[in-house]
């Protein structure tokens, strides 16, 4: 029988949605944080041996229906010629991409044999997951292009829509690189053994439905069309952008990964103004709710679950898990979902 996540992410009722969140693998668990005392933030993304321990550690813990491949979606900006540090602060690019001339820095990648690691750890993962399948991502072509232009996690992405509207063709460049070189690393990841991809449009929120036709349209479409046709299903996360669903629904994905602005059901009929495709949904708790008091957390859940419609309906948060969360929130979390 195939997996409740797989089936859901096809669109088919479930007795009961799969389950899994966003950042599962991270700060809030403190076998995670005990692996990472040992390590820096970007040894333990590039050491498979220790990326397989904590990608399986949230799996252990609560079941959780899919797994998600540790690693960052700045990994492959590093890979396209762009360094990256992390710092308490977050991630930090020194030499980011103003200009035509910077974008001379930047290249397409062989990804075997630059992120060897990434496809490492997707093979040890599914030896050791059996039924439990397992994601892969990327961070979508606009989200990608913010980091390598802002130099860092942006506010109000000042410089990138600079970049877009002073020097337009060097913007359509820059996001045509990163949509060839996310393609390559994602079809290898399916290739080792993903079966399914999520893509990470964190800070899309932040685009008018002009530069949503203009720029970000055209590259999530590609990259989004040459995953499908390997047969995976894939999950796009357009965080923040509910208003701009219906011109969404065109980049053709399988999932739409809805945040909590919006309740799910009216998320469907956003996206299904815009599309004669099927297609399901992924969301779309609150994270904060997980701070607790536990009896909202558990009304909240039953009106996730009821909007999800039990149909082509993926459980998780609007956007990741905090790091302050209790685990007790989580396993309560788990409880409300499987209704025991
Ligand atoms: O979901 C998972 O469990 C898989 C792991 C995962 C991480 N990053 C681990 C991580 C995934 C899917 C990502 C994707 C990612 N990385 C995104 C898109 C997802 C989103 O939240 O919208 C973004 C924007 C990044 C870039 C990034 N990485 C930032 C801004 C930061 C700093 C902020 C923070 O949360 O610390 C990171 C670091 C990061 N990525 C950590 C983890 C577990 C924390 C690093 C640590 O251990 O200190």
């Amino acid at each position: 029988m195939e997996s409740l996540f797989l089936a859901a992410c096809r669109g088919q009722s479930t007795p009961r949605p799969p389950l899994w969140l966003m950042r599962q693998a991270g700060r809030y668990l403190p076998e995670y944080r005990d692996v990472r005392k040992q390590v820096t933030f970007l040894e333990l993304c590039k050491t498979p041996a220790l990326a397989v321990e904590v990608t399986l550690q949230p799996i252990q813990r609560f079941g959780f229906d899919a797994a998600i491949l540790f690693s960052d979606l700045l990994i492959p900006l590093e890979a396209m010629g762009l360094p990256v540090v992390f710092t308490e602060a977050g991630p930090s690019l020194p030499n980011p991409v103003r200009s035509a001339e910077d974008l001379k820095r930047m290249a397409i990648f062989d990804p075997w044999e630059r992120t060897p690691f990434v496809y490492e750890t997707i093979r040890v993962l599914k030896d050791k997951l059996g039924n439990t399948p397992l994601i892969g991502f990327a961070g979508a072509p606009f989200t990608t292009a913010t980091y390598a232009i802002e130099g860092k996690t942006g506010k109000h992405f000042i410089e990138t829509k600079k970049l877009f509207h002073r020097d337009p063709e060097t913007a359509h460049r820059l996001l045509g690189i990163i949509e060839a070189a996310t393609r390559a690393y994602l079809l290898a990841q399916v290739a080792a053994g993903a079966q399914a991809i999520q893509i990470f449009d964190s800070w899309v929120g932040v685009v008018s439905p002009e530069e949503w036709d203009e720029f970000v349209c055209g590259p999530t479409q590609s990259l989004i069309a040459a995953i499908k046709a390997t047969g995976v299903p894939v999950i796009y996360f357009p965080n923040g952008a509910t208003t701009l669903l219906d011109r969404i629904a065109r980049v053709g994905a399988d999932v739409y990964s809805i945040d909590w602005r919006l309740p799910l059901g009216e998320a469907r009929r956003r996206l299904a103004s815009g599309t004669s495709a099927p297609f399901a949904v992924q969301g779309n708790l609150d994270p904060a709710l997980l701070l607790g008091p536990e009896d909202r957390l558990r009304k909240q859940v039953a009106k996730v679950l009821e909007e999800g419609g039990g149909k082509g309906h993926v459980f998780n948060l609007g956007h990741g898990i905090y790091p302050e969360t209790p685990i007790a929130n989580v396993e309560a979390l788990v409880h409300a979902v499987r209704g025991n």
